[in-house]
């Protein structure tokens, strides 16, 4: 590659945690084939039914507690814990990234592990599994909970969006993993590093948006060749 590896951030998307056995999004057997998001991942869809989104979202962190981090994830541990200017920018929200051994995890979509309060937006973490059966009340107002997670028709939250972007604008290197890349404004983050001149190296058995302008493009699962790509590079 012969390029300085810093400042470096990395962009994960469900790709990253598939040979964990978590679903992804799009794509056979992903979860929007068989679930209509609309329905269910939405503020709308809370307030018609909040059992049924819960259920859902139970369903869903009964599925995560199941798996482990894979080699991908650990090997973007290992970049951590080498690269001094490293940013791990994930959409994800089934908390692998972390349970790998990251420690600054800049989570867009928030988490399956806490949960958020519907009236004055406290947040607390929530790691039973399963999930009580009804959404919990707020311990400080007593408002009900919804899991912390962004659902469609919602903003990201400025202060997350702002580091992500400042990350993606002054990165050198930046490494898109498992993303389908067509969720705004997370797929706009690969552009933005590539606008300022960062070097772009994608992983993804498809094709993406992304794989038009990345200067990298390692067609594979990432559990099998981010670790090969790290070996190859992390020394230079
Ligand atoms: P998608 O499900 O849209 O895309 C998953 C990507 O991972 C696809 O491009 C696959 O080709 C790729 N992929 C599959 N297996 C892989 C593997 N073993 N190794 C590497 N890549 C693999 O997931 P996201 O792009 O993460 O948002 O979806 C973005 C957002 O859409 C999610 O965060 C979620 C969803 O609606 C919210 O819930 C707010």
């Amino acid at each position: 590659m012969g390029r300085a590896l810093e400042p470096f951030v990395a962009l994960t998307g469900a790709g990253v945690s598939a040979e964990s056995g978590v679903p992804t999004f799009r794509g056979p057997g992903g979860l929007w084939q068989s679930r209509r998001p609309e329905e269910l991942a939405n503020p709308q869809a809370f307030a018609r039914d909040p059992l049924l989104v819960w259920r859902f979202y139970a369903w869903r962190r009964s599925v995560v507690a199941r798996c482990s981090p894979n080699a991908a994830h650990l090997t973007l541990a290992d970049v951590e814990d080498h690269i001094g200017d490293f940013t791990l920018i994930t959409q994800n929200v089934d908390g692998l990234h972390e349970a790998a051994g990251n420690r600054r995890v800049v989570e867009l979509h928030g988490s399956l592990w806490r949960l958020r309060c519907t009236r004055c937006r406290e947040r607390w973490e929530e790691r039973r599994v399963p999930f009580p059966e009804m959404p919990p009340r707020c311990p400080s107002c007593g408002g009900l909970a919804r899991p912390d997670v962004v659902w469609f028709g919602e903003g990201l939250e400025q202060g997350i969006l702002n580091r992500a972007m400042s990350s993606a604008a002054r990165a050198r290197l930046m490494l898109v993993v498992g993303t389908s890349a067509v969720v705004h404004p997370a797929a706009q983050l690969p552009l933005i590093a590539k606008k300022a001149g960062a070097w772009i190296v994608e992983i993804n058995p498809e094709e993406t948006p992304v794989s038009i302008y990345a200067d990298e493009v390692i067609r594979g699962p990432a559990a099998q060749v981010l670790p090969e790509w790290w070996a190859r590079n992390r020394d230079e």
